[in-house]
């Protein structure tokens, strides 16, 4: 049989083998990333749109660390994060899951703290014992940003910095506009699978032709298969990107759509397409609709490293369960928490520009909606993946050239587990 590895070639040091199914069924190995991955690594957590004003506030769930966080905006405008434990017996000081405030009051017993973590109210104070409050403010977590993203990490003193955890892939990413896609919009759904083999449906193209044959598949460049080839992809120590192609004739493979005036309009008014006529009017009344102005931003090289002419947009997977496209005219910010071994959180947010006319609007319905459909599709095997793999009848999964990414991400964890399983070990030979 005729091989083309083209994507396996440059990293031999993945290897080329099967995959083992057990990191995705067994509860056992869920603990164990738990303990070495999640709870040692930056993990992203929203934006900083969110909390833009001091008193501004957000919790955030992580079932993987075993912590209910907030992150809110201090009075000196930092962002800061806490858990979300009272000093006092441990009840919650943060009820909603987002808003505003001067303090988090515990309903409890009614201590009081500040936006920096500080204790400043204490009922009945006079009546504790050897008691300072000074030393008994809420739990500070670490935090940091990268170009607008808020990341925390569980490890009060963690090993890496957040930029020197982003930098070796993601340095040139300096300059993408984030900030100027303002409109958001956003999905959550708990799905009955391994977060793995949630993330692995959304990092491979091999699907593409088959799962979304009656979607999108229209809107990628497919080879005479039909089959959608990665541009390139690159595996980092830990983080993964992919370069995809699109079709600009198309409303969804048209990386200019809404943010430039002329070119959309000039596509559509070339292409010979007869059928999706609803799409194709999409793309041609989102030209020159956003409010903010896009015809100064240069975009950063390494967006479409490879310079390809006919690239659509990237998938950036920042380790381990943050995915981020990234593509001229919006941006894609999902996270697969893991919630149990068999039960991720998919967190879906789209960053859109905001938009001034009626055809802008249109068009973001219409990108809303393809998404909806699109997700949907990739949803549908997911739980369905996840009993077969519990049934025991394959132990392993064979992997494609452009199925790259699956194999990198499987490659990765097993090495922080195993890291973290021998250095435990070494510890306790040292004892
Ligand atoms: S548990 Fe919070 S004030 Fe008592
Ligand atoms: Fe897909």
């Amino acid at each position: 049989m005729s091989q083309t590895p083209t994507l396996h070639d440059r990293y031999p040091e993945l290897g080329r083998g099967n995959i083992p199914i057990g990191p995705y069924i067994d509860p056992a190995f869920y603990e164990l990333e738990k303990k070495y991955l999640f709870k040692k690594t930056w993990l992203h957590v929203g934006r900083v749109e969110e909390i833009p004003k001091t008193g501004d506030y957000f919790v955030r769930e992580i079932a993987a660390c075993d912590a209910s966080i907030i992150v809110c905006r201090d009075r000196s405008k930092q962002v800061r994060a806490f858990h979300n434990v009272c000093s006092h017996r441990l009840n919650r000081v943060a009820y909603e899951p987002a808003g505003t405030t001067r303090k988090f009051f515990c309903k409890f017993h009614g201590w009081a703290y500040d936006l920096d973590g500080s204790l400043t109210g204490v009922p009945s104070e006079k009546h504790f014992m050897d008691f300072d409050k000074k030393c008994n403010g809420l739990t500070p977590v670490s935090v940091d940003t990268w170009n607008g993203f808020i990341f925390i990490n569980l490890d009060p003193n963690p090993s890496v910095s957040l930029k020197d955890f982003m930098e070796p892939m993601f340095a040139g990413m300096e300059g993408y506009p984030f900030e100027r896609f303002t409109a958001c919009f956003a999905w959550n759904t708990v799905v009955n699978c391994n977060w793995k083999v949630a993330l692995d449906a959304f990092q491979e193209t091999y699907h593409v032709a088959y799962l979304h044959g009656r979607s999108i598949a229209d809107s990628l460049d497919l080879d005479e298969e039909g089959i959608l080839h990665p541009i390139d992809a690159l595996c980092g120590e830990y983080h993964r990107r992919l370069s995809i192609a699109g079709n600009p004739n198309t409303v969804y493979g048209n990386p200019q759509a809404g943010t430039d005036a002329s070119s959309a309009s000039s596509v559509v008014s070339q292409q010979q397409e007869t059928g999706r006529q609803i799409a194709k009017k999409a793309l041609k009344v989102s030209a020159g609709g956003t409010k903010l102005d896009f015809s100064d931003v240069v975009l950063p090289e390494l967006l479409n490293w490879t310079k390809a002419p006919n690239w659509a947009f990237d998938i950036n997977v920042v380790f381990p369960d943050f995915y981020l496209s990234c593509r001229p005219n919006y941006f894609q910010a999902y996270n697969f928490r893991p919630v149990a071994h068999n039960k991720t959180l998919f967190e879906v947010r789209v960053y859109y520009p905001e938009m001034k006319t009626a055809g802008g609007r249109f068009y973001q319905e219409y990108m809303k909606t393809a998404l909806r459909d699109v997700l949907l599709e990739d949803l549908s095997t997911l739980e369905t993946t996840q009993t077969a793999a519990e049934t025991g009848a394959k132990s392993e999964m064979i992997i494609q050239d452009f199925e790259l990414m699956v194999r990198h991400q499987a490659v990765v964890v097993d090495r922080i587990i195993e890291e973290g399983l021998r250095r435990d070990s070494q510890l306790q030979a040292a004892e």
